[in-house]
C-alpha cells in the first residue's frame, strides 16, 4: 500500500542520511568511522552492512527530513523522531553508530544504534520500535546477506549481536544471522528453516549467553531442526574471539567445538546437581522433555540411547518418562 511504501522510502532516506554522516562529515569520520575502524572493521564490510552515524545533536535528522518534505507522522511511526509535548520533534538516534536492519529483499525496516560512550548509564543499544513495516519477531539481522551462504553450506550460525554478524562476514563466514539479543521466536525459526535445517548457536560465553542458549532453543527442536551449540571461552563473543585470535582460529574453533544441543544441555544441567539425587532426577526429566519435542522418531531413539549413557541411567527408564510426557502433553 501507499503508506507502507512511504515508510520504506523514509527509512531508505534516513539510511542514506546516516551513511553520508559517517563518510562525508568531519565529525562522522572522526567519531563514527574511526570507531568502526578501531574495532577492526574493513571499509568493504562497513559499506556492505550500510553502517551509519547519527550526529550528537537534537535535530540533525529531523531538520533535514522536514526540509526535504518527509512527513512528521512517518518519522514518528518509524521511531526516527520523537515528539515533544509542544509537538516539535527531536532525533531518537543521537551520537550513535547505526546498523540498519533489512528485510529479505534488502529494504530498510529499522535501525540499531550503538552508543559510543563507555559510561553504563546509557543503554548500549537503542533500536527502532515496531512499526507497520517492522515486526521484530519476524526478522533476523543479516539474513538478506546470509541466505545464499546458508543454503550453500546447509547450516545457519546464530549469534547474539550485530557486531558478531559483521565480524563473521569479515572472517569469511557469511551464513550467519543474529536475533539481536532477544530470545528466538517461532517466526524467526521458520525463516531459518526455509534455507537450512541445521542451526549452530554461537552465543556469548558469559552467563547471559549460556542462559539464552538454553532458553528458546527447545523451539528449534520442535521445528525439527538439528541444533548444535558452541560457546566461546572466557566471556568472548564471536566478534571478540575473531579480533583476539584471528579468522582462521575462529573457523578452526567452529569446526572442532560444536556440541549437539541435547548433550550440551544435559552436561550443563548435570554440572549444577553436585550428585544430589533429587536434582539429578530433575535434570533427567528436563532432558527427556527436550527430546520429547523432536518430531523424528529415529532421532528420538538415538538421543535416548546416548543420554542413557551420559546420565548413567537405564534407557527403559528414559523411555517410560518420555511416554509419560507425551501422554501428559497429548
Ligand atoms: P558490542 O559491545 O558492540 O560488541 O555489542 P554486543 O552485540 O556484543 O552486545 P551484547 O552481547 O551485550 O548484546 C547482544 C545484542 O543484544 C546486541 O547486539 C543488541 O542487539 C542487544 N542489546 C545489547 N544491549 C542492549 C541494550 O542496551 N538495549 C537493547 N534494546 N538491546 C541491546
Ligand atoms: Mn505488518
Ligand atoms: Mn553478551
Ligand atoms: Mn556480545
Ligand atoms: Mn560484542
Amino acid at each position: 500500500q501507499d503508506k507502507r511504501e512511504s515508510l520504506y522510502v523514509t527509512n531508505q532516506w534516513a539510511n542514506k542520511f546516516f551513511r553520508e554522516q559517517l563518510w562525508d562529515s568531519d565529525l562522522g569520520r572522526s567519531i563514527g568511522l574511526s570507531y568502526f575502524k578501531e574495532r577492526g572493521y574493513r571499509e568493504d564490510i562497513i559499506k556492505k552492512f550500510e553502517l551509519g552515524y547519527s550526529p550528537d545533536a537534537w535535530t540533525s535528522l529531523v531538520d533535514k527530513a522536514q526540509e526535504e518534505g518527509y512527513s512528521k507522522e512517518f518519522l514518528i511511526e518509524l521511531g526516527l523522531a520523537v515528539e515533544r509535548d509542544d509537538k516539535s520533534l527531536y532525533d531518537r538516534f543521537r551520537g550513535r553508530v547505526l546498523f540498519p536492519i533489512h528485510n529479505l529483499t534488502g529494504r530498510v525496516l529499522g535501525f540499531g544504534g550503538r552508543t559510543l560512550k563507555t559510561d553504563k548509564t546509557v543503554p548500549k543499544y537503542v533500536n527502532s520500535p515496531e512499526s507497520e513495516i517492522y515486526h521484530k519477531s519476524n526478522i533476523l539481522y543479516g539474513l538478506h546477506l546470509a541466505k545464499k551462504a546458508i543454503m550453500d553450506n546447509d547450516v545457519c550460525y546464530l549469534v547474539e549481536g550485530y557486531a558478531d554478524v559483521l565480524s563473521c562476514h569479515q572472517a569469511g563466514v557469511e551464513n550467519v544471522v543474529s536475533s539481536s539479543g532477544t530470545s528466538l521466536t517461532t517466526g524467526q525459526i521458520k525463516l531459518i528453516s526455509r534455507y537450512s535445517k541445521n542451526v549452530v548457536i554461537l552465543y556469548d560465553g558469559d552467563a547471559a549467553g549460556i542462559k539464552a542458549s538454553l532458553r528458546g532453543t527447545d523451539m528449534l527442536l520442535e521445528e525439527g531442526l538439528n541444533v548444535k551449540v558452541l560457546l566461546f571461552p572466557d566471556g568472548n563473543d564471536p566478534d571478540s574471539y575473531i579480533k583476539t585470535f584471528g579468522a582462521s582460529a575462529f573457523k578452526e574453533y567452529l569446526s572442532k567445538h560444536k556440541e549437539d544441543f541435547v548433550f550440551y544441555k544435559t552436561n550443563i544441567l548435570l554440572k549444577d546437581t553436585g550428585g544430589d539425587p533429587i536434582k539429578r532426577a530433575e535434570v533427567i526429566r528436563e532432558v527427556v522433555q527436550s527430546i520429547a519435542l523432536i518430531p523424528d522418531e529415529i532421532k528420538v531413539s538415538v538421543y535416548l540411547k546416548q543420554c542413557s549413557t551420559l546420565l548413567d541411567i537405564e534407557e527403559r527408564v528414559l523411555l517410560s518418562e518420555l511416554n509419560k510426557i507425551r501422554i501428559d502433553t497429548a
